[in-house]
């Protein structure tokens, strides 16, 4: 029997840009997803397809256990860690022998195939390799150093869907392209500020109160998410911003210690769901 956890993930910088080759920065955070593998003879079929095409791929037999504090569908890369432990945890019971960059590099060729090829290798890497993330188009995404940022994300409730949200920017890319391009390059500008200010918590949330502007004028923002972005930084955080694809999911906000509680309670407010966590700098690991 082999157990594996790995972390969820929040989006801090660039979004939708990044799919267009600008440079976006990830955390792996706090809830972890823990995968229990246990050789079996008796292959029971996992609800999961995700899970399903973990076994697929790696061509073993097994029984499965999940356990999970991480929200599903709402763009905190609970499908990827779930796949990212499901996959560890069959190459120790199986002793297959991968590396760790071996097993992330096929988390993220079941998230392509249950994905119908729509993935980027963030989430699957990030769960991975655990820390901050730094990433741009095709080079190598690389780990930057540690960063102790305080944060409360805010669970609209609101199921988005990623494809559905991709394919709204690539309609705007495609009717006014004069204004989705303007738009992104300034993303990419905003995010390569923050890449230098990721220890100056003010400046850091200036950049990200003008990112989720960008997003919204990109068409990807929503009302309940606006609402919650504006309910944190009136509650004392440094600044807000919708996390992920959009249209629903979660919206991050950074905090000093002293403003933690009031803004998770001011979310609480808005009917969503707060998550108080920081930085988990660890990727996969065993338990
Ligand atoms: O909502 P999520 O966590 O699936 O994030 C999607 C992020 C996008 O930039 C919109 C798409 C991508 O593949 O990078």
């Amino acid at each position: 029997m082999a157990t594996w956890s790995a972390p969820g993930k929040v989006i801090l910088f660039g979004e939708h840009s990044v799919v267009y080759g600008k440079p976006a920065i990830a955390m792996a955070i706090k809830p972890r997803v823990q995968v229990t593998v246990r050789h079996s003879r008796y292959y029971q079929k996992p609800n999961s397809p995700y899970i399903s095409e973990c076994f697929r791929l790696t061509d073993v037999k097994g029984s499965v256990y999940v356990r999970s504090q991480l929200p599903s569908a709402s763009g905190l890369g609970s499908s990827a860690a779930v796949t990212v432990a499901t996959l560890f945890a069959i190459n120790d019971e199986f002793e297959l022998g991968y590396t760790r960059e071996e097993v992330g590099d096929l988390a993220f060729e079941v998230e392509k195939a249950t994905q119908g090829g729509r993935a980027s290798a963030t989430d699957t890497y990030v769960s991975t390799f655990g820390g901050l993330v730094f990433i741009r188009g095709s080079e190598k995404r690389r780990l930057l150093p540690p960063q102790n940022l305080s944060i409360v994300i805010g669970n609209s409730l609101i199921s988005h869907n990623t494809a559905e949200m991709v394919e709204k920017v690539a309609e705007l890319r495609r009717t006014s392209p004069v204004i989705a391009n303007g738009i992104m390059d300034a993303i990419g500008g905003v995010t390569m500020e923050a890449m230098h200010n990721l220890e100056n918590p003010k400046e850091l949330g200036v950049l990200m109160n003008r990112n989720h502007a960008l997003l919204d004028a990109l068409g990807v923002g929503h009302p309940v998410l606006s609402q919650l972005v504006l309910a944190a930084r009136n509650a004392g955080a440094y600044g807000a911003k919708l996390s992920g694809a959009g249209g629903g999911g979660c919206i991050w906000a950074l905090c000093s210690k002293g403003s933690r509680n009031r803004v998770a309670g001011a979310i609480e407010d808005c009917d969503a769901r707060p998550i108080t966590t920081s930085i988990d700098t660890e990727g996969a690991r065993r338990e």
